[in-house]
């Protein structure tokens, strides 16, 4: 089967209402996208999913839900002020903007530092022209990437502030309250999910690289004399990772190497154990949403292209058919340089308890981009089969689990249909879906990523059963009214054993008849 394009994927995202772009009637804005009524339902699974993974089935993790706008100091504590930056280039004839390192990757020429003096003479050296209108390209210029708004009436230097272009600092800002008011011990960990901004040079790639974007991110704050006192490792050893070191890209290797996390973390690969076990966590967390370990790797900062912060960095990047391997996760150990910057600039004691000593803790992040976690997951569910598209996407995270669809839009089906509706609506996402042939309705659940379906037929009738049918495989059992919820619950705790196992086996194992 061939793989999707980013047109085929944008094009059924739109279609089916998972996304529309932002301000569409007028044109729509570049770099901001809206969320359709499939989408909405689509980011709330993934949100309550990741939130149930990282947050609420933990002992160790509290969340917390900080202000977009905050005070100005923060961003210049962070460094944001002055290093959030890319290198812009404007065309002299037609005016258009370029981020001058995406300019050079689009003509396949690697770019190994972001600073102003390398790609000015890179720009040079292949002799780069405006791709729009072939005109010559001002020099590259530092562009800060943070959205600027007043507070209160006055447009004064006083009220400028930022929106905020990464959840985290929410984090390092609350985080003396929040270890004290919930009690917490080293090592522990805050989570937040909320809306980040950047101003990008060139948002593209549809939900890809956006101006206005969520991010599930954690601090998880350890005593930096016991960043390789990790009890939980043993969890995520064993797990076989491909990594693509910075020394490898160094020696210009483009192939990933698979390894364990408990090998890698032997030969020295990664800063310290704890950096290891979100490694595997996170990677465990993709699996089980509908990501391959296949198409996941693990690729390390290279020195040149380290966020300001960062001791060291990993991307979890997905391989996208229509763009290759991409970043849609960071996880990054920024040492204690947080804290301490907030610590310097408000003057403020930072520092916890921790074995009767202060400290100033160290921090893992992992850091989620919501949108391109949905992207991943839809690229990877999409499929044509004998002509017709199919969301084969997890049920886990399936914005609607069940359709149910009288066989004949006839009473007394329609009645019987609606009242199995009403029962399973109250547990799961479900459609109702009375218009068109049976086979139409089929197709159309299955192209907005429905994994169950529920048919009201002839012998419901006569004994109270309805067919469960599974898009998949697209065969069906027959079940018991009074079985259905249970047996539709058991069935997406369980998509991965179930979603493409014969039919003789299901219903045995759930309690059903071919
Ligand atoms: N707090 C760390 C941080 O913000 P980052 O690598 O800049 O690190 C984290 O961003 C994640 O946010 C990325 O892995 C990506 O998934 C997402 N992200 C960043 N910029 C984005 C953009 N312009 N559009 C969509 N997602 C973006």
């Amino acid at each position: 089967m061939a793989a999707p394009t980013l047109e085929e994927i944008t094009s059924l995202c739109i279609r089916r209402g998972y996304f529309f772009p932002s301000g569409r009637i007028y044109g729509g804005l570049a770099g901001f996208f809206d969320y359709g009524p499939l989408g909405v339902e689509f980011r709330k699974e993934v949100l309550d999913d990741w939130w149930d993974f990282f947050v609420r089935s933990r002992d160790d993790i509290v969340g917390i839900y900080g202000s977009i706008i905050t005070h100005p100091r923060t961003w210049e504590a962070s460094g944001h002020v002055e290093s959030f930056i890319d290198f812009i280039v404007t065309c002299k004839r037609c005016n258009r903007d370029f981020r001058a390192d995406h300019l050079l990757e689009d003509l396949g020429i690697e770019v190994k530092e972001l600073t102003a003096e390398y790609l000015e003479r890179v720009l040079r050296e292949h002799g780069v022209r405006c791709p729009n209108c072939g005109g010559e390209l001002t020099s590259p210029q530092p562009f800060n990437l943070m959205f600027t708004t007043y507070v209160g009436p006055k447009r004064t230097k006083a009220s400028l502030a930022f929106l905020r272009p990464e959840t985290a600092q929410l984090i390092f800002l609350n985080f003396k309250d929040v270890y004290i008011t919930a009690r917490l011990k080293l090592p522990f960990g805050v989570a937040q999910v909320g809306k980040a901004f950047r101003n990008e040079i060139s948002p593209r790639n549809f939900l890809f690289r956006v101006r206005e974007f969520e991010q599930m991110e954690i601090e998880y704050f350890v005593n930096p004399k016991k960043l390789d006192d990790c009890p939980l490792f043993k969890e995520v050893a064993g797990l076989e990772v491909n990594f693509l070191t910075a020394k490898m890209q160094e020696k210009g290797e483009k192939e990933a190497k698979a390894m364990t996390l408990e090998d890698a973390f032997d030969r020295g690969l990664i800063s310290c154990k704890w950096h290891a076990y979100w490694i595997g966590e996170s990677l465990r967390w993709l699996n089980r949403i509908g990501l391959p370990m296949s198409k996941l790797r693990v690729r390390e900062h290279v020195k040149t292209e380290l966020a300001h912060y960062a001791v060291q960095t990993f991307d979890v990047e997905y391989l996208f058919p229509y763009m290759g391997w991409k970043e849609i996760e960071g996880i990054s150990n920024r040492s204690n340089y947080d804290l301490r910057r907030h610590q310097e600039y408000s003057g403020k004691d930072l520092t916890i308890l921790d074995d009767g000593e202060k400290v100033l803790p160290y921090v893992i992040e992992p850091s989620f981009g919501l949108e391109r976690v949905l992207l991943a997951l839809i690229t990877e569910a999409y499929r044509v089969i004998d002509g017709r598209t199919v969301l084969s996407l997890n049920a886990r995270i399936a914005p609607i689990k069940v359709g149910v669809y009288p066989l004949v839009t006839k009473e007394p089906f329609v009645k019987k249909a609606r009242e199995v509706y009403r029962i399973v609506k109250a547990k799961f996402t479900a459609l109702y879906d009375e218009r068109g042939s049976i086979g139409r309705r089929y197709a159309r659940a299955d192209e907005a990523g429905v994994p169950l379906g529920v048919t009201i037929d002839g012998q419901t009738l006569e004994d109270d059963t309805v067919t469960l049918r599974f898009r998949d495989t697209r065969q069906q059992i027959r079940v018991k009214i009074s079985e259905l919820t249970r047996i539709i619950g058991e069935v997406i705790e369980n998509w991965e054993r179930y979603s493409k196992a014969p039919m003789e086996v299901i219903a045995e194992q759930v309690g059903g008849k071919l």
